[in-house]
This record gives C-alpha cells, sequence and structure tokens, in this order.
C-alpha cells in the first residue's frame, strides 16, 4: 500500500513564505504550456493556482511526464520553490513558482466536458450532470465555502448563547397547510405515508413545551412547490425557538446572529439595530413585504391629485375604490422610447394591470400619451410630489390596491435594474413587522394564514378572531435582505382556546383540527409556556452574500429548475418488486412517461458502458 505523503500546504497557499523550501503538493493541471525547452503547469486545489516549472535540467525523464499531463490531471508535485522571473500580480502565488523534482501522475482524466474555469458558457443540465466538475470552479468552490463559515458562525453563535441544537424527524405527519408536501411511502402499513418536513414547526414549538427553552437546529425543509430562482425543494433553515421571549428578544438574537455572520464571514460590520417597517408601509412604498431598501424611487400614492381629472382611466379607478400610484424614474426620460414603455405593460398583465400610463418630464414640460390631460394644478402637484428635477419618466397604475402593489413592484425593480440604481456590495437588512394575521389566496379562493396557522394575533386580533378574524394582525416578523425574504417568525399561540379559534378562523372544522393537530391543542393544555422563534433560509443567506443569482449556486447537490437532478437522475422509476412492496400501482395513463424515462436512462448507460472498454 502506497503511503500518501503528508502535503506541504494548498497550492494557492504557496507564497514567498515557501521560498527556497522543498514543497510536496497535490492539485488538479489546470493548463499545460510547454515552450520547447521549459514546461509551466497550472497546478489547481481549492485554495487556487501555483505555477510548477519544468526545465531540461530537471531531467528528460521529467519532461516527458511534464509533457503528458492532461487538464485535470491528478498529480503530486516534489519540488523547490522559487521567485518566478516574471510576476504575475493578479494571483495570490504570482511571485514564486514551483521548480518541479518529482512528478507522480495520480490519476488521468478524459477531457472534461467543459474548461474548469469561472468564466465559460455551459448549459445548465451539463453543469449539473457533472456538478464535481463543476464544482471545482473557483466561484463555486468559493460560495460552498462560504456557506460552511455561515454554518459554523451559526453553531458558534447558538453555542454561546445558551442554545441546545436539537434534530427533529425527516418521516413526519403530512399537513397540507401551506406548500405541497413530499411523501415517503410506508412499506409496513401500505397506503399510509410519511411526510418530509416543510419545516421543523411543530416539533420546535412541542420542544419548548418539554422545557428546552432554547432549541436552534439546522434543519432540511421539504416544498413541492413551484420553483424559482431563490426556491429549491429541498432547503436549510437555521431555525430557533425560545420560551418566555417577545418581539425584541427574538429580534435581539436574531440580529446578533447576523452580525456575527456578517463580521465572521464577509469581515462587515453590520450596524444594529436593524431598522424596522410596517406591512403596511412597505406594500404602500416598495408595493411588496420584502423592499428592496438599497435604492429609493419609492412609490407614490396619487389618487388625492388625480381624483377629479379629465382622464378616465385615473378618476374612473379611484371612484371605483381604487387608486393612482405612480414612480419617478431618474433620467428615464432619455433612456427609455415610447415602444420600451409600452412593452412593460406586456409583463405587468400578469398582475391584472390593465395599463401602464406614462408622461417624461424634460426641460418644464410633460410630454406623453396622457400629458394632454394633466392640467397645471396636475403639473405642479407631481413636480412636487416626486421632487421632479427635470429628465424624469413617470410610470402611473390607475387600479385596486393590490394591483398597483404588484405591478409597481415589478416596475421598481426593473427600472431600478435597467438604470443602474442597484449599489453593488451592499447588504441592506430590514425588518418587516405588523402583518394582518391572515391572507386572501387567489389560487386557493380562501383566507390562509400569512405567516402560519400558530402564530398569535395581537391583543386586538384576538378579540378580532370571533367577529372579523380577517382584519386582525398578528404578531410576526420578516427580516429581509436586499429585497428578498430572508426569513420569518412570530410569536405563538401557546393557549388552547386562542389556536381553536384560529383553526376556526381558518375555515376548519373542529373535528378535521383535532384529528390533523389534536396533540398539539392537547399539550397547550399542559402547562406550555409563552414562547416564540424564527427561521432564517441558509440558502438564501448564502446565494446573497455569495452575491450569486440562484440559489443552485450555494448548495452542493441542487435540482434543477423541473425539480430534477441530472446526475444521479433523481426523481427515477422504481423496480416492480418495490412497488409491489409498498403497495403502489401507477396508474396506467402514466406508463408511456416512465417506459421513456426509462428508456432514455438504458440508452444513456449503455453508450456509457460501450465508451468504457477496461472491464470487457
Ligand atoms: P417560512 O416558511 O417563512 O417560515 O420559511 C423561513 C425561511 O426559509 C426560506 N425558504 C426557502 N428557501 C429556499 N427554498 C424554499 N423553497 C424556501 N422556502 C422557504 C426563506 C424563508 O424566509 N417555521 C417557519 C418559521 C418560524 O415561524 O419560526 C417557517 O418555515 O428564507
Ligand atoms: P386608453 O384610454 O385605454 O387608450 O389608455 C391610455 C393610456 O393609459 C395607455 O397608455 C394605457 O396603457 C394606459 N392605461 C390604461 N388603463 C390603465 C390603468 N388602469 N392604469 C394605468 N394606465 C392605464
Amino acid at each position: 500500500m502506497k503511503k500518501m505523503e503528508k502535503r506541504t500546504d494548498y497550492c494557492g497557499n504557496i507564497t514567498q513564505d515557501y521560498l527556497d523550501q522543498d514543497v510536496n503538493l497535490y492539485g488538479w493541471v489546470q493548463r499545460v504550456r510547454n515552450l520547447g525547452n521549459l514546461v509551466f503547469i497550472d497546478l489547481r486545489d481549492r485554495e487556487g493556482l501555483v505555477q510548477v516549472v519544468v526545465n531540461h535540467d530537471s531531467g528528460k525523464e521529467l519532461m516527458a511526464i511534464a509533457d503528458s499531463l492532461g487538464n485535470e490531471y491528478v498529480i503530486q508535485v516534489k519540488g523547490k520553490v522559487v521567485k518566478r522571473s516574471s510576476i504575475n500580480p493578479d494571483m495570490k502565488t504570482g511571485e514564486v513558482e514551483v521548480e518541479a523534482k518529482e512528478i507522480i501522475i495520480l490519476n488521468e482524466s478524459k477531457n472534461p466536458p467543459f474548461e474548469i474555469k469561472d468564466d465559460v458558457e455551459v448549459a445548465e443540465q451539463t453543469r449539473l450532470k457533472y456538478r464535481y466538475l463543476d464544482l471545482r470552479r473557483p466561484s463555486l468552490q468559493n460560495a460552498i465555502i462560504l456557506r460552511s463559515k455561515i454554518l459554523r458562525a451559526t453553531h458558534e453563535f447558538f453555542d454561546q448563547n445558551g442554545f441546545i441544537d436539537i434534530e427533529t424527524p425527516i418521516l413526519g405527519k403530512s399537513s397540507p397547510e401551506g406548500a405541497r408536501d413530499y411523501l415517503v411511502p410506508s412499506r409496513i402499513y401500505p397506503g399510509s405515508f410519511y411526510a418530509l418536513p416543510q419545516s421543523p414547526q411543530l416539533f420546535k414549538q412541542l420542544l419548548m413545551g418539554a422545557g428546552f427553552d432554547k432549541y436552534y437546529q439546522l434543519a432540511r425543509c421539504f416544498r413541492d412547490e413551484d420553483l424559482r430562482g431563490d426556491r429549491q425543494p429541498e432547503f436549510t433553515q437555521i431555525d430557533m425557538e425560545t420560551s418566555f421571549t417577545d418581539e425584541q428578544q427574538v429580534q435581539d438574537y436574531t440580529e446578533g446572529l447576523l452580525k456575527k455572520i456578517m463580521k465572521d464571514v464577509m469581515g462587515i460590520d453590520l450596524k444594529t439595530p436593524i431598522d424596522r417597517i410596517s406591512w403596511t408601509d412597505s406594500m404602500n412604498n416598495y408595493g411588496t413585504d420584502k423592499p428592496d431598501i438599497r435604492f429609493g424611487m419609492l412609490i407614490h400614492d396619487l389618487s388625492p391629485i388625480f381624483r377629479d381629472s379629465a382622464f378616465k382611466v385615473f378618476s374612473g379607478a379611484i371612484a371605483d375604490g381604487g387608486f393612482v400610484k405612480g414612480i419617478a424614474v431618474k433620467d428615464g426620460a432619455q433612456k427609455y422610447s415610447r415602444k420600451q414603455i409600452e412593452k412593460k405593460q406586456d409583463y405587468i398583465k400578469r398582475y391584472h394591470a390593465k395599463g401602464l400610463a406614462w408622461v417624461k418630464f424634460e426641460d418644464g414640460e410633460f410630454s406623453g400619451p396622457i400629458s394632454r390631460f394633466l392640467t397645471d394644478e396636475n403639473k405642479a402637484a407631481l413636480i412636487s410630489e416626486f421632487n421632479l428635477q427635470g429628465g424624469e419618466l413617470v410610470v402611473f397604475i390607475a387600479d385596486k390596491w393590490k394591483v398597483c402593489c404588484d405591478s409597481l413592484d415589478h416596475l421598481r425593480r426593473e427600472f431600478a435594474k435597467e438604470t443602474n440604481i442597484i449599489p453593488k456590495h451592499v447588504f441592506d437588512f430590514i425588518w418587516v413587522v405588523d402583518w394582518p394575521l391572515f391572507e386572501y389566496d387567489e389560487g386557493f379562493g380562501r383566507w390562509i394564514a400569512a405567516h402560519h396557522p400558530f402564530t398569535m394575533p395581537d391583543d386586538e386580533g384576538i378579540k378580532l378572531l370571533d367577529t372579523e378574524p380577517h382584519k386582525a394582525h398578528a404578531r410576526s416578523y420578516d427580516i429581509v435582505m436586499n429585497g428578498d425574504e430572508l426569513g420569518g417568525g412570530s410569536i405563538r399561540i401557546h393557549k388552547r382556546s386562542i389556536q381553536e379559534k384560529m383553526f376556526k378562523a381558518l375555515g376548519f372544522t373542529k373535528k378535521r383540527a383535532y384529528e390533523q393537530f389534536g396533540y398539539l391543542l392537547e399539550a397547550l393544555d399542559m402547562g406550555f409556556p409563552p414562547h416564540a422563534g424564527l427561521a432564517i433560509g441558509l440558502d438564501r443567506f448564502a446565494m446573497l452574500l455569495a452575491e450569486k443569482d440562484n440559489i443552485r449556486d450555494v448548495l452542493a447537490f441542487p435540482k434543477n429548475a423541473n425539480a430534477s437532478e441530472p446526475m444521479m437522475h433523481a426523481p427515477a422509476p422504481v423496480s416492480e418488486q418495490q412497488l409491489t412492496d409498498l403497495g403502489i400501482e401507477v396508474e396506467d395513463k402514466y406508463q408511456e412517461d416512465i417506459a421513456k424515462i426509462e428508456a432514455k436512462l438504458k440508452a444513456q448507460a449503455e453508450k456509457d458502458a460501450a465508451h468504457n472498454t477496461s472491464w470487457d
């Protein structure tokens, strides 16, 4: 058995400190340049690159080995660190190189399907199929290492603050409130299913009932919902729960955690306390409950200005109980053509906006299709409302409150991106507080809990539960970062009578509430302490800190946008025997799809086997 000699250091750490020393390195061949009498090898590991040089003095044998190397070969290099003749200031190791005395090829590599570097165009499917190669790229290595640093800081923080790390089950019970569950069929009880947890919410509450007082967990959560750039079917929460605390204390713990993470991982001093905005102000000023406060361009309510407007679209919407709201885009007058502005109407139709009205303000004059409807009074009011300086594009939505909010939120973010006003490398946090307890879900066609059904209403809200529940406010809070929902939490209901009213307001019958959540209702009756908590989406946090656009880039093995994983091919059909054991029969209408997937997987396997003949 060959022993692996201990490495001196990572390739990326071989700096002047090692000058004139003999080193033993391991790594991947990034690139070989053969200049005839000299061969340069860029050797890479997780810490970076170092240049290895082989020259004629090293002997023919070594030159031959160096010449035989291909990209991604795994090699061991023993040699001496010397000063480089041409310094590369862009590399941490750029002042030195390693004069090779020995090179041992530990493994060869086929030519990889894409070059292992950051600026390379590769289809997502290929990246995920060869994820181990994709992950060799520096930016992904850095993102995964950054994620690990967040985890380290998180464990340290909770440990320093007396929290107990408790794992909760992955095989649980389905609770159809919220997103769709991932189900796991039971073999022992055919026809019965476990559900993977959407979050450990009820377990962590029960742990408060059990007296653990301060709980935390890096909890895996599973939600079968439509995927977006910041959503994966499987993700991790930094989950916490505390007894005998209130909003302020939970927010203080959260700020302490964020402060430590920002300092340890990013070297940034986060100023606390973090600002707070009420849900209503957030909706009115930003059009969303996750406001991006890195830039202004706030939404203004212009209804008072246009109540009597001759433009019927405006005055009519207001008369119908709606609003006219708008934003002013600095320097937008020059930047946007009529066609470009009109094109934006298409997108906001998905929010049911009926149109997009606009004017430009240049050289003291308003222009654009609706400018003829503006009275002198309207003009003066707009100038004063937006503090117009000249050069602005002002866009208006006249509609119901929610339509105005949704479309202007979208437009605000889009205009900000297009006019480059979002500062880079800035991390802005804000608490959104004073939420409604319920929100109307168009999809379900009914009221659902805005946070979750275990959230305590405020004192007034408790009274409203019996009469007008939908007017109640919740004792919940979200932490928002750069316009993304980073985390959320609430004070929980710890009294059975209030929890029952909450279920009732959500449309549960008593029977169904006890069927579904009887254990909780019973527990609340047996000395349950007041408690509160919060969960932060670790993946989103890592994505925002790594300044990536997609959550996939901070997960080692993510699913693609269609919730599948192209390397191992998950999900995939299983054998008849497995299904029989579980008492499951797949409907005939799916047999064709299954056969197609199986054929595809088989063809791929045959192709791979034919390629690789060493077994034959
Ligand atoms: P919530 O459902 O708001 O709260 O989730 C908390 C945080 O988890 C992250 N998150 C996700 N991240 C990636 N992919 C997803 N599909 C996904 N869904 C949610 C978000 C979100 O803010 N039990 C409560 C918390 C509590 O009340 O303590 C809960 O799960 O960053
Ligand atoms: P119309 O009177 O329908 O021709 O509309 C004149 C302009 O107003 C067009 O630019 C429309 O896109 C815009 N518009 C129509 N409905 C609305 C609305 N509800 N809010 C804002 N602008 C609108």
